[in-house]
Order: structure tokens, then C-alpha cells, then sequence
């Protein structure tokens, strides 16, 4: 029967790249509800609203793999950073942080990262949860717990490995959070609330993973010298689980290490024909963090980005700090706690080589509650689609594309996101192929990226004319085929 209902909208007269990694093809995108009703030539068809988008790419949402959304979702609803570059689905809960479940007045550092005074308040992960879909936020989210969250729960004294019985009390918060729909767990044992944690100790926090579908996601214990070994005991925790896991942000931090990747994409590719495993990373030579005193991350330039008892400092860049205070810059981290920075610490070609391996995904990293913060919060999108895929040619566009939509949407299990196709969710980004670019430098870190058009979430339009709505469509994801 032919389908003669009214379409909601129809986007007309664009260029439909549906991120499945092909190439884009002329076609209107008729939505009803919240999904995409059809994809085609839709010229004689009836729709309450028809939208000119000739020009113009309709691509799905931009899903941020990586995300230290958990807690800005709840105060910040609008998600300007994040909906004002096309992302409309946030992965929470990465580098072994997450908001829940913890009630804590004053968390260690790097959980310090997501808290605005008072925000670790939620003991169990379905609070969090609950919460969100309470007062949604504009885009959807897909949320993991932090190991290092649910060691600040329940250890006592985090610098040392966890006893059988802290590991039995992680691992039943572990299978609260997943029950209660978390989609994972994510691990941070290059920070210090987790580099005590062994092995054996994640892999029996992870259990839960298993029965429940879930994902295994980790900030490794060294992105530096030796990351191999790190990237082995990556490998172990996946396979003695049994579970997908994501390295997270890959980078090869420190001088000496610069063209390693190579070596690290190589033994990634081998094991990705053994077991399932994907990998994120964001586009930029720099990283950010807590301020912290390694020896890899102060070797470059660093840029401090808030810091507590010194908050006239943000912005400034630790060696000048250091040489008007006459001292080293290893002495002047211990005074700046708690603080943040960001670390130029990455050769371009690891960058490039790392972008262009086809299984890499895009995920910001990017961290809201910084005063001054790294601009990847605001740019990475657009940097890939613009600077790395349009001005380098590093990868065609419906492959820039689909390294942020289709790719990740089925690594992470999101099912009907990610692409444009008739039945799926309406979550759309239309933007200029010629004119996208990131705005946002470490200059003018906040400067909103060029050449987005409009974005759609669940079927809601959520930023049209360089502005937000006023509307909060966003949902808590699961994990795994729809409901
Ligand atoms: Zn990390
Ligand atoms: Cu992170």
C-alpha cells in the first residue's frame, strides 16, 4: 500500500550520506515521529514542514564515543558544546569515571573532572539514570560506569589493589549499573585511583559484563613506553570476559615514542581478527587531563585549563608559571592542585596514521566543566570532516562520516542509530560540505564550528540558525538489539 500519511518535515533537495560508508546520494529525507519514514525522491509527497536543504549533507547524528558528558548532561541540558558540531548521542562514563554511583562530597582527582561541588550524589547507577530521563538533556546517551568511581565507593585507600571483598562489593555495584542499563564498564589505570587495581581485579569487577552484553572500555595503564604491554593486558581483559572492548583515544604520548603507532596499529589489527576489539580517537597533537605529575605529559608545552587555588592561572602555561616563581615544574604541579591541563605531547603523523586506519572511531574526549578547555570540546566533528577528511584528504567524506555514525553506533550496540535509512531513529546532522570546519582553537577554545546547518534529535530539532531550540528530545540508550 502506498504510504500517503503527512511527513512531520521533510529535508528536501540534499545529499543523503547514510553512514554506511558509501557515497552520498541526491535524495530527500521525509521524518514522522521520531524516525526517519523514507529516504528518496519525495518531491509530490504532503509534509506539514518542507526544508530546502539543497547544497547541504544530511548525514545521521554524530555519536561521541568518547565522553565526559555524565554530569553536564544534567546541568547543562542544552549540550551546546556537543549538538552545535552534530553530535546527538553521548557515550558517558569513560576513563574509569562516572558520576554513579557515588556519593562523595569532594572525590579524588581525576573524578573531579565531572563535579560542580555537590554533583556526586547518586549511590546507585539507576538514580543516575533516572535522573536523566527525568529531565532530559538535548542529545541521547549511552552510559558507562567508572571502575575507579566504584573503587572511590567502596576502598577505603585507593593506592593499593582491592581485597576480595572490595572486589565482590565493585562487582555487585557493577551489576546494579548494568542491570539498571548501563551499556558498560569503563577502566583509568594510568590514573591514580586505579594504578594500583590488577588484572585480576578488573577482570573480576567486569564480570557482569558478560551476562549482560556489555562493553569493555579502557584509558590504558601507559600510552607512552610501554604501551604494548598495555595494549596485551587490553586484550586479556576482553578475552577472559568475553567482551568487546574499546581502547580508548589512542595516542602515543611522549618524543621518544613519536611514529610508534605503526607498531600499535599493527598488533591492534592482529588482534581485532581474534577477538572483538575497536578503538576511538580525537583529532588533535595535544590531550587534557588533570594536572599531573608525569613525566611524559609535562615534557612538552602545557597549558593550564582550571586550576582551584590559583584560578588566575588558567590559561597560562606552566613553564612561564614555573620561571616567575623561580622553581621546577614538578615542584609547581604539587601547589596547583587540584588543577587541569593540556599537554602537547603527540607527533601529527601518529595523529594522521591513527585517523585514517579504517576501524578507528571519533570520540571528543573533550571535558565540559574546564574553565578554559581543550578545544576538541567543541571542534572535533567538524576538524574531522573539514580539516582532516575536505583539507587533507586523509579519507573521503561518507568515510570522515561513518567513522562518527555507523561504525560506532554498531560497535557500541545502539541499534537504529547511526545511519539514514526508512524505520530508523531521526537523529540527523545537515551541514555545508564546503564551508565545515572547527572554530574553536587553544586560542578561542569555545568558538562554535562552522557550517552546521541544523540538527535532529529523535525527531526534534535541537539547533537550527546557529541557536538552541529550547528543546531536550535526548533518551538513555541501551545496549544491544531494540526493545
Ligand atoms: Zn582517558
Ligand atoms: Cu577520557
Amino acid at each position: 500500500m502506498p504510504d500517503t500519511q503527512p511527513y512531520d518535515y521533510i529535508l528536501a533537495g540534499g545529499t543523503v550520506i547514510d553512514g554506511s560508508n558509501t557515497p552520498g546520494v541526491k535524495a530527500d529525507v521525509g521524518v514522522r515521529g521520531d524516525r526517519v519514514a523514507a529516504v528518496g525522491d519525495l518531491s509530490g509527497a504532503a509534509a506539514r514542514e518542507r526544508v530546502d536543504v539543497s547544497g547541504l549533507v544530511v548525514a545521521p547524528g554524530f555519536i561521541d564515543s568518547h565522553t565526559h558528558d555524565d554530569n553536564y548532561l544534567l546541568r547543562r541540558r542544552d549540550m551546546t558544546p556537543k549538538i552545535s558540531q552534530g553530535v546527538t548521542t553521548v557515550v558517558t562514563g569513560n576513563c574509569g569515571i562516572s558520576l554513579a554511583p557515588l556519593a562523595h562530597p569532594a572525590p579524588p582527582a581525576p573524578l573531579d573532572l565531572l563535579d560542580e561541588g555537590g554533583s556526586y550524589k547518586f549511590t546507585r547507577f539507576a538514580d543516575y539514570l533516572d535522573a536523566l530521563r527525568a529531565t532530559p538533556a538535548a542529545v541521547n546517551a549511552a552510559c558507562m560506569v567508572g571502575h575507579s568511581t566504584l573503587r572511590a565507593a567502596v576502598m577505603p585507600d585507593l593506592h593499593r589493589p582491592a581485597t576480595p571483598t572490595e572486589i565482590d562489593a565493585m562487582r555487585a555495584l557493577a551489576e546494579e549499573a548494568m542491570a539498571s542499563g548501563a551499556i558498560g564498564v569503563s577502566t583509568g589505570t594510568f590514573y591514580p585511583p586505579a594504578a594500583h587495581a590488577t588484572t585480576e581485579e578488573i577482570i573480576e569487577v567486569c564480570r557482569p559484563l558478560a551476562t549482560h552484553g556489555g562493553i569493555y572500555a579502557t584509558h590504558m595503564r601507559d600510552e607512552g613506553e610501554h604501551i604494548v604491554p598495555a595494549l596485551e593486558e587490553t586484550f586479556r581483559i576482553g578475552r577472559e570476559l568475553d567482551v568487546p572492548v574499546v581502547i580508548s583515544h589512542h595516542k602515543l604520548a611522549g618524543q621518544p615514542n613519536f611514529g610508534r603507532s605503526t607498531e600499535t596499529l599493527a598488533l591492534i589489527e592482529r588482534a581485532m581478527a581474534a577477538q572483538d576489539v575497536s578503538l576511538d580517537a580525537y583529532p588533535y597533537v595535544a590531550g587534557s587531563t588533570m594536572l599531573k605529575k608525569d613525566r611524559v605529559l609535562l615534557a612538552g608545552r602545557v597549558v593550564i585549563t582550571w586550576c582551584k587555588p590559583f584560578p588566575e592561572l588558567t590559561g597560562r602555561e606552566l613553564d612561564e608559571v614555573a620561571a616567575e616563581r623561580g622553581k621546577s615544574k614538578y615542584d609547581l604541579v604539587d601547589e596547583l592542585q587540584p588543577a587541569g591541563a593540556i599537554y602537547f605531547m603527540m607527533d601529527e603523523g601518529d595523529v594522521q596514521r591513527i585517523l585514517s586506519f579504517p576501524p578507528t572511531m571519533i570520540g571528543s574526549d573533550g571535558l565540559p566543566h574546564d574553565e578554559r578547555p581543550h578545544p576538541r570540546l567543541w571542534g572535533t566533528f567538524p576538524r574531522v570532516l573539514g580539516h582532516y577528511s575536505r583539507d587533507l584528504g586523509l579519507f573521503p567524506l561518507e568515510t570522515a562520516v561513518w567513522k562518527m555514525t555507523g561504525l560506532t553506533a554498531a560497535k557500541f550496540g545502539l541499534a537504529g542509530r547511526g545511519q539514514v535509512q526508512p524505520g530508523c531513529y531521526a537523529d540527523l546532522t545537515v551541514f555545508d560540505p564546503a564551508r565545515i570546519a572547527d572554530s574553536a582553537s587553544f586560542e578561542r577554545p569555545t568558538e562554535r564550528a562552522a557550517g552546521i546547518h541544523s540538527v535532529y534529535v529523535n525527531g526534534a530539532p535541537v539547533w537550527r540558525e546557529q541557536a538552541f531550540t529550547g528543546q531536550h528530545p535526548g533518551r538513555v540508550l541501551g545496549r544491544g538489539p531494540e526493545a
